[in-house]
């Protein structure tokens, strides 16, 4: 009995082995072995003949014996069903093809790409800098003394285990300081990059957001050539009807200073008969800072203030972005919800 299934055994795993790939083939082989009056069947019949003291032993090899053999006639039909079968290489050219979406860049990168296009039509080059910056270039070059606000812990993100003397950069300015220790003017550039304040995130404030830096540096430069530059990116921005306006401010790093509003986009600085919801019925939209360069932080990169005179200015890209697009809320642009993002 012990020698029939051995015999069975090596006998049914080539035939099996010769009728790879065959499916008619593997199915008489597995009603030949397996099947109810199959061989297999036969000789657990055969058990009831063997002796007391061996039916335990015969019985495990009968089993052991059934187990293989299905194992390999079930493995030659998946690999059956594995491999393409009927006409080699057929193609249904009449199916639907997969259509693959086309991405898009971020509204916050399509907005720095505009901003740095119309700069770059005005002749100012896109140079970057580092996230993580110095106190001295942050505030010490820019002129902002030590009991400045900006400065405290709460405004301002340091980085414990670079000393406390490392943080993360506050606004684009120290790009300002950077570029000019490296260069001679006369030169225009601009700097977008991410910028970190650790404020508590809601619907306009996050504590990482862009900002377009613009630093234009030479012989004779006047507010009225920063006026100039920034109205024509005012326009070109947000549209030819787009009106200016200068309020005076204050920086530490320009002096004059002036805060920049454009005409409310929605309403166009119309009085309303209801406040609008974008201006709050004041007409006017608040798109960022500028001013002279102070004279002050030209002599710390070692210009001379009396030959040279310069313009800069800082915008939220966000807050740009928000204000063309008519998004109320700055988180929109972090949550990665394609639905928002496949819009732009
Ligand atoms: N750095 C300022 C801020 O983050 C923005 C700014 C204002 C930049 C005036 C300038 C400027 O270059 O002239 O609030």
């Amino acid at each position: 009995m012990k020698d029939r299934i051995k015999e069975t055994e090596s006998r049914a795993l080539s035939e099996v082995k010769a009728a790879a790939g065959q499916r008619d083939g593997l199915e008489s082989l597995r009603i030949k072995y397996l099947g109810r009056k199959g061989e297999i069947s036969e000789l657990f019949k055969g058990l009831s003949a063997i002796a007391p003291e061996d039916k335990a032993e015969v019985g495990k090899l009968l089993n052991e014996l059934k187990i293989s053999v299905t194992n390999v006639i079930e493995g030659s039909f998946a690999s059956l069903s594995a491999k393409p079968s009927g006409v080699k290489n057929s193609i249904d050219v009449t199916l639907p093809g997969i259509s693959r979406r086309l991405g898009n860049l971020h509204p916050i990168t399509q907005t720095i790409n505009r901003i740095s296009e119309i700069f770059i039509g005005l002749g100012f080059r896109v140079v970057e800098g580092p996230e993580i910056e110095t106190e001295h270039y942050n505030f010490e070059a820019l002129n902002i003394p030590l009991e400045h606000p900006s400065r405290d812990a709460f405004d301002t993100f340091y980085l414990e285990s670079l000393g406390g003397k490392h943080l993360l950069r506050s606004h684009t300015s120290p790009v300002q300081a950077r570029f000019m220790e490296k260069n001679k003017p006369p030169f225009s550039i601009i700097v977008p990059g991410k910028v970190y304040r650790p404020d508590a995130t809601d619907a306009s404030h996050s504590f990482m957001f862009h900002q377009v830096e613009g630093l234009c540096v030479g012989k004779d430069i006047h507010f009225s050539d920063l006026k100039g530059c920034l109205e024509t990116f005012a326009k070109e921005m947000f549209g030819s009807s787009t009106k200016m306006r200068l309020r005076p401010s204050f920086f530490p790093f320009t002096e004059p200073s002036a805060e920049v509003d454009i005409s409310c986009i929605i309403c166009g600085g119309a009085a309303m008969e209801k406040r609008c919801s974008v201006c709050g019925g004041k007409g006017w939209l608040e798109i960022l800072g500028a001013g002279m360069v102070n004279p002050k932080v030209f002599e710390k990169v070692g210009y001379d203030p009396k030959k040279i005179t310069g313009f800069a200015f800082g915008m939220g890209v966000e807050r740009i972005a928000m204000l063309k697009y008519g998004i109320n809320d700055i988180r929109m642009f972090y949550e990665n919800d394609e639905r928002f993002l496949r819009q732009f």
